[in-house]
């Protein structure tokens, strides 16, 4: 067996990372969750106030850059990991909408990308690897042996966001969950540096009416096609 790089795209909750995990687990693989990163750096950017509802101090964040050491831990067997922003783990912290809300203003930084998509290529760069995210089969890893791109209405997908949400106990409303996957739908895309789209030779998957299972079975076998 030879080792690829598989890259996984798309708006956001369209179940990349539920595929990519899986896909990872199955595959011995590493799985890299590059949203997590930009949320960290979010995270850490927000505590010191140069981003919030009123405020974005772009020179103050790129100036603190430096300060950031990102570590995402994986465990193969668990099927899941951990985000650790200076050693501190912040995996529950990023999730919250108080960063989502936040996070499509900073990865628009191109100093901020720069910075991850240099980690990201070193952490890929031995292959076997599954890293899921806006630009990896764009800009990241344009050379990857499969590149995927998932797509699902947008209704759907605040819905599973909200679910996702409420089970963890946050108090979050529906109306406010889709407003944001309609906001960063919108800035990831229309961003001058590295926006959201699909690569050219990316295989669509609309996952709207489809279950993740049944997906995340056909992706396997177009994995395992080219492995
Ligand atoms: O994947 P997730 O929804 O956690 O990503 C959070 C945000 O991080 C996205 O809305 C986007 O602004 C940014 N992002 C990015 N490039 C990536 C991954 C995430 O700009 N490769």
């Amino acid at each position: 067996d030879k080792k690829i790089t598989i890259a996984i795209d798309g708006f956001s909750s369209t179940g990349k990372s539920t595929v990519a995990k899986r896909l990872a687990k199955e595959l011995g693989y590493v799985y890299v969750d590059t949203g997590a990163m930009y949320r960290a750096v979010t995270l850490y950017m927000m505590r010191k106030v140069f981003v919030s509802e009123g405020n974005f101090d772009k020179e103050a964040i790129v100036r603190h850059l430096p300060f950031i050491s990102l570590r995402f831990e994986f465990d193969e067997d668990l099927g899941y990991g951990h985000m650790f922003l200076n050693d501190e783990n912040v995996e529950k912290e990023i999730r919250y909408m108080e960063v989502s809300q936040q996070v499509s203003k900073v990865s628009a930084i191109s100093e901020v990308r720069k910075m991850l998509v240099e980690q990201q290529q070193e952490m890929g760069k031995s292959k076997g690897v599954v890293m899921d995210g806006r630009d990896i089969g764009t800009v990241v890893f344009p050379d990857a042996e499969l590149k995927l791109f998932m797509t699902a209405s947008t209704e759907k997908r605040a819905q599973r966001r909200y679910d996702e949400l409420k089970g963890r106990g946050d108090d979050v409303n529906f109306d406010e969950v889709l407003q944001n996957v309609k906001d960063r739908d919108y800035m990831d895309s229309t961003r001058e540096d590295s926006p959201l789209i699909m690569a050219e030779d990316a295989i669509e998957f609309d996952n709207s009416s489809m279950g993740l299972d049944d997906q995340f079975e056909e992706v396997l076998k177009i994995a395992r096609d080219k492995i």
